[in-house]
């Protein structure tokens, strides 16, 4: 089943055509990725689809329906949801706190039942749920930042490269716990990463993002033994 549409999708920052009349879908259940180099609209495809960036041309669709003018508000309630580039917490907030703030919309007791599952995919938010979130170290603010989307029962959970910044071995976490989401959760995730390699090994299925138009589609294992992948993406 297509859980999210997005149809000749075009935006545009005054005079830049960030993103250039792209079409994909992702089905429930899967976990798709964006690929790309810097610049080519990743972020602004994922800020456009949570309602945060106007677009200039093309439609989205949610289960279906037409969700082309639908607000971030909206969206979030509906369960479209952005974990956005750059780990943006609440620095000067607790731990639990920017959680809480991600189920605003939900009762206490929903949350406490939320916040259980987060617990138990990231340990460490509970270990230092009274600490500001400001002086966790990075991994563990993405960590936060993933966790607090969670908390607002994303259908589909967006994630604007998690591993940015962060040493291997935490990326390799953040990688794993991506899938146990899915697995656990029932998550349908839309990821997109520079971490071309990692990306492609966990979703299962990517289109490639060159200068606002998709270039390359396909399932992961294709697109990882697409020379034209390994040559720009992979470093082969
Ligand atoms: N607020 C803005 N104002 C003007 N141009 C912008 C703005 N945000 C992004 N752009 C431009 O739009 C294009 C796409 O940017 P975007 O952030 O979507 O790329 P990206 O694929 O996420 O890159 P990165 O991998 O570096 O995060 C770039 O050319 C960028 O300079
Ligand atoms: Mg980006």
């Amino acid at each position: 089943m297509t859980l999210l549409k997005v149809e000749n999708l075009s935006v545009n920052y005054g005079s830049i055509r960030a993103v250039r009349e792209i079409s994909f879908e992702v089905n429930q259940g899967e976990i798709v990725t964006l690929i790309g180099s810097n610049g080519a609209g990743k972020t602004t495809t994922m800020n456009t689809i949570a309602g945060l960036k106007e677009l200039n041309g093309g439609k989205i669709f949610w289960n279906g329906a037409d969700a082309t003018a639908w607000n971030a508000k909206r969206k979030v309630k509906e369960g479209i949801v952005l974990s956005p580039e750059g780990r943006q917490v609440f620095p000067d907030f607790s731990v639990y706190d920017n959680l809480m703030l991600g189920g605003y919309h939900f009762s206490n007791e929903e949350n406490q039942k939320t916040l259980r599952t987060v617990h138990e995919l990231f340990p460490v938010l509970e270990k230092r749920e009274k600490q500001m979130a400001g002086t966790l170290s990075g991994g563990e603010q993405q960590m936060l930042a993933v966790g607090r989307a969670l908390m607002s029962q994303p259908k589909l959970l967006m994630l604007d490269e998690p591993s940015m910044g962060l040493a291997p071995l935490i990326v390799k976490e953040i990688f794993s716990l991506i899938r146990r989401i899915r697995e656990e959760m029932g998550t349908t995730v839309l990821l997109v990463e520079q971490n071309a390699r990692m990306a492609l090994k966990i979703s299962d299925r990517a289109y490639v993002l060159q200068t606002g138009r998709i270039t390359l589609d396909g399932s992961s294992k294709e697109l990882l033994q697409s020379e034209e992948v390994q040559k720009a993406y992979l470093g082969m």
